[in-house]
């Protein structure tokens, strides 16, 4: 028979999550801390923004690069939070969508890719369908950024550093000093940054530590998705000042024309208003439910860092099971839906926990994850 699927999608391996679906989907009313999203919906004004744009008929493509208004907006927004003067701004289809395009604009079969591990999915999947090699960099236990260890990775191929902070599947925050030695440590490499920033706002116990204040050749990737509830609306973009950086922007550019064509007009109308939104009740309301989580499961299982920001916990698993994919299989089994870190890792020794849920549900989950712990 005609060979009809790509060697490449091979390289792709979905069984981690999917066996999680795969058996909770035979739960009713299951304790959900599985997924990645917020449990608040977006906020009124963001949606009668959208409805509006809808109604007035702003329904065509836009500009690939995105509308020249939200553009404008970002920029300022950019502007405001980075040393970057003149910022160059794509509006991208989701994080994922400026994900996607960044890595098939620079990597080339061979080329190195440094990721500290645990690291976000996207990361690795798409990098290895493009030939690249990722470079694992062993971030446990305490999760922070291990400048020596990923300077020592650097080798002629290395193309990028990939850096995420507030970080998925973790909520480690990354230290200021940490990010101005990193750049101090690349300063001469010529190495690009991909710093992915979609979780900017979750940031509890402090203002967010960016490497755009110390490393100009960094590619700032961000979202809407997380911080206004609209992951289903497929929004976010991607930033650049030096010169080289901006050149990848000229060429995902190029490539979203061929590929998403622009990200959803009505929502880039939106997120103008989004970006007026004031969220910091909703991040409130999470760093009490990071408190809860961590009170509830810290005599119990070894945590081992400061879950600072973002929505989730990396936890490790208890003595009594082989691997954390075993403990999650059991979690399951009593409703408790969480995710084994073999998904965002190369180690099966933790488990994620978001907790983007009510405080019952916390309260019960970390209750039963508990007792299987002592079990
Ligand atoms: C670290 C990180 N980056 C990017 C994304 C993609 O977000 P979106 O494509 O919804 O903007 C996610 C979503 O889970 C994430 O956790």
């Amino acid at each position: 028979m005609r060979k009809l699927i790509a060697d490449r999608m091979g390289l792709i391996d979905a069984s981690g999550i999917r066996k999680v679906f795969a058996l909770g989907a035979s739960l009713k009313d299951p304790i959900n801390f599985s997924i990645g999203l917020p449990d608040f919906d977006v906020p009124d004004p963001i949606k009668a923004a959208a409805i509006e744009a809808i109604q007035q008929g702003q329904n065509r493509y836009s500009q690939t690069v995105g509308l020249g208004t939200l553009i404008d907006k970002v920029r300022d927004r950019v502007r405001a939070q980075t040393p970057w003067d003149d910022p160059k701004v794509l509006i991208t289809s989701g994080a994922s969508g400026a994900l996607l395009l960044a890595f098939m604009a620079v990597i080339e079969p061979g080329d190195e890719v440094i990721l500290p591990d645990p690291y976000f999915v996207i990361y690795k999947h798409v990098v290895r369908l493009l030939g690249g090699r990722c470079v694992y960099i062993d971030t446990y236990p305490d999760f922070g950024l291990p400048v020596d260890k990923i300077a020592a990775a650097v080798t002629d191929r290395t193309k990028m550093v990939v850096l995420n902070s507030p970080a998925n599947p973790t909520g480690a925050v990354y230290r200021e000093s940490d990010l101005r030695d990193l750049a101090e440590a690349l300063d001469e490499t010529g190495v690009l940054v991909l710093s992915d920033e979609i979780y900017d706002h979750f940031c509890y116990d402090g203002p967010c530590a960016s490497i755009t204040d110390h490393y100009e050749h960094t590619l700032l990737v961000k979202g809407f998705s997380k911080s206004y509830a609209m992951t289903g609306w497929r929004m976010g973009y991607v930033a650049a000042a030096s010169e080289p950086v901006k050149r990848v922007i000229e060429e995902m550019t190029k490539l979203q024309q061929y590929t998403f064509v622009c990200a959803p007009t009505p929502f880039q109308v939106a997120a103008q208003t989004a970006l007026d939104m004031d969220v910091s009740e909703y991040i409130a309301a999470y760093r009490r439910k990071r408190d809860l989580a961590v009170g509830g499961l810290k005599d119990h299982f070894e945590l081992g860092y400061e879950p600072a920001g973002a929505f989730y916990l990396f936890v490790k698993a208890p003595d009594n099971v082989p691997d954390a994919t075993t403990f999650v299989t059991r979690a399951i089994e009593h409703n408790v839906l969480i995710i084994p870190g073999c998904v965002f890792s190369e180690k099966d020794t933790h488990f994620r926990m978001c907790y983007t849920t009510t405080d019952e549900k916390i309260r019960q989950g970390v209750e039963i994850l508990c007792g299987l712990a002592g079990s």
